[in-house]
């Protein structure tokens, strides 16, 4: 597809005579359609040129406009330090609807990525814990990245990271061998087991001779020990039943489910290299790499009892994967509350003596809290959410809005499953990832505010739309005037930066830049729908809106697609 920024970026820098590849990365969609469709900040140049913004953007200005008829320039304006670009509309409705057409439901795919390896480590939840809403979070975000930078071609593989490994297990066991019987653990796996867990730390904090037993019980697991390694399987197969159902509803997709457990073995390796490095030293009995002149706290590498640390599996899982899967990025997806844990590994990381490669791609993807409208939501709180509940209170409430539209909906169910998870799916990927979140119901499943039910319900009007003709109309035969109008160019434009939206969530590791832009669209849509009337008696009128209905169609789809959103055909 013609590239406009590509374009303009070629004609500033023969005008200038610098880096055309620079110059593109320069330059900016405005915001707002009053400032053209493209804007170059002039003082990028400043220093080179050594002139004022101002003068470099007037100077350019007329340069440009000297073989404007040429070009694929409207018409360029100087605001402030800024050129702002109009493109001629002409040629951006042709090439987008080419573009459309060739590629229909590939639109916007890419092979930027092609060769490149991204590991995605998200979702990671605790065995025989809860499933929490961080850790909804976590799956949600992942997702959408996983099938973002798929869509541009790299070659993508998820790890879900599970916390599968740690002294706690240890006391499970024991906790497990005293009132195993009590508890029907087969039946609730996580609800069972978080009884047990909180009981037998009672218990720990009473009988210095329990705390005992549970810490041996960790040191048989870690030496292989059958009972215990059995009865930890048991746990970990059981709480993975539990997460499944989560999944089913959820998605999530994953390659790998290696959690800290097998990582944990690979440990001693990543002492071995820290310890020739000479940087590992002993600090009260435990071994740290000193991070003071990072102005951080040390990393621990070893616990006074010798076990391994979350910091050191971490250190552990880098080397293995860099190996595993040669790696050009690893993705971590957790809350902000791990940004110093990540700190400190990736700092460490650079001592293992692995290639530059693999620790400049290490990249932390931090998110905010989750706040329900009564407080915050975390597993320290004893009273905690349990997700599954959640998840199918969205769809029971989403069954009873559609339920008052329809009455003859044959598939109800599968609908409100569609618009019940897409709802909490979109709600969390609406707003920049790092802002703490509000989790409102009232929010999430309004049909007419900025919300996932809104973009499907925009999406499943197209659909109607489109299932009352025959055949879109064929490319060449549309007048392209027709599109010319300002609500209908609005869509046009949108449409033909879908790939640039793409492009841009991935290299911020953002989803939300491409949820904000499905919103835009859908409402660029629903002003177009309410201004103009579809089934136009104009033949000309009407094969131009029918493509446009089209276009919104396969973008507001396969955008929500990518989020990890399932559209549905009717709601
Ligand atoms: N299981 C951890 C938790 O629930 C998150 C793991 C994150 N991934 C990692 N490689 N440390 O907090």
């Amino acid at each position: 597809m013609l590239n406009f920024k590509k374009e303009l970026a070629k004609i500033i820098s023969d005008a200038t005579n610098s880096n055309e590849k620079e110059i593109e990365g320069y330059i900016e969609i405005p915001p707002d359609d009053t400032m053209g469709d493209y804007a170059f900040p002039c003082f990028k140049l400043a220093k080179e040129l050594k002139k004022a913004p101002a003068i470099i953007a007037s100077e350019l200005k007329e340069k440009i406009n000297e073989n404007i008829e040429q070009s694929v320039i409207e018409k360029v304006e100087v605001a402030g330090g800024y050129l702002n670009f109009y493109i001629r509309k002409d040629i951006l409705i042709k090439v987008t609807i080419e573009e459309v057409n060739n590629e229909k439901e590939e639109y916007g795919k890419s092979d930027i990525g092609n060769g490149k390896n991204i590991v995605i480590d998200y979702s990671h939840p605790n065995i025989a814990k809860p499933f929490h809403i961080g850790h909804l979070r976590s799956t949600v975000i992942g997702q959408a990245l996983y099938n973002l930078y798929e869509y541009l071609g790299y070659n993508v593989k998820g790890l879900n990271y599970l916390g599968d490994y740690g002294t706690q297990f240890g006391k499970m066991i024991e906790g497990y061998k005293l009132w195993g019987k009590e508890y029907n653990i087969e039946e609730n796996p996580i609800e069972e087991l978080t009884k047990i867990y909180i009981r037998i730390n009672e218990l720990c904090k009473q009988d210095e001779n329990v705390l005992e037993s549970c810490r041996n019980n960790f040191k048989l697991l870690e030496d292989g020990d059958p009972y215990c390694m059995d009865l930890w399987k048991r746990f970990r197969k059981l709480s993975l039943k539990e997460f499944q159902r989560i999944y089913n509803l959820l998605g999530g997709r994953f390659d790998s489910w290696e959690g800290e457990a097998a990582i944990a073995p690979k440990v001693p390796e990543v002492l071995d290299i820290l310890e020739k490095t000479g940087k590992l030293v002993k600090s009260e009995g435990a071994k740290i790499i000193d991070l003071e002149e990072k102005k951080m706290p040390p990393c621990i590498i070893e616990k006074t009892n010798g076990s391994s640390t979350y910091a050191s599996r971490d250190l552990a899982a880098i080397l293995h994967r860099a190996r595993t899967y040669n790696f050009d990025k690893a993705i971590y997806v957790t809350s902000y509350e791990q940004n110093l844990h990540f700190k400190q590994v990736f700092e460490v990381a650079k001592l293992l003596g692995i290639d530059e490669k693999y620790t400049n791609g290490l990249t932390h993807v931090p998110f905010g809290m989750v706040l329900l409208k009564t407080g915050k939501m975390s597993t320290r709180e004893g009273n905690i959410i349990k997700l599954e509940d959640l998840l199918n209170e969205s769809i029971q409430r989403a069954k009873e809005i559609i339920k008052e539209k329809h009455t003859d909906l044959a598939n109800e169910d599968e609908i409100a499953t569609k618009v019940g998870i897409g709802a909490i799916i979109f709600n969390d990927l609406s707003n920049s990832r790092i802002k703490d979140e509000i989790f409102d119901w009232d929010i999430i499943l309004n049909f007419n505010g900025e919300t996932g039910p809104y973009v499907q319900y925009t999406y499943v009007r197209t659909n109607s739309i489109l299932a009352s003709i025959n055949a879109l109309p064929t490319v060449d035969k549309i007048n392209i005037e027709q599109m010319e109008s300002k609500e209908a160019l609005k869509i046009v434009k949108l449409i033909y930066n879908f790939q640039e939206i793409l492009m841009e969530a991935t290299e911020k590791n953002e989803p939300s830049i491409l949820s904000r832009y499905l919103i835009n669209l859908a409402k660029a849509y629903s002003s177009f729908y309410n201004e103009y009337k579809i089934m136009s008696d104009n033949l000309e009128e009407k094969d131009a809106r029918f493509y446009l209905t089209y276009m919104t169609s396969i973008v507001l789809k396969k955008g929500m697609n990518l989020l990890g959103i399932d559209m549905p055909d009717k709601m």
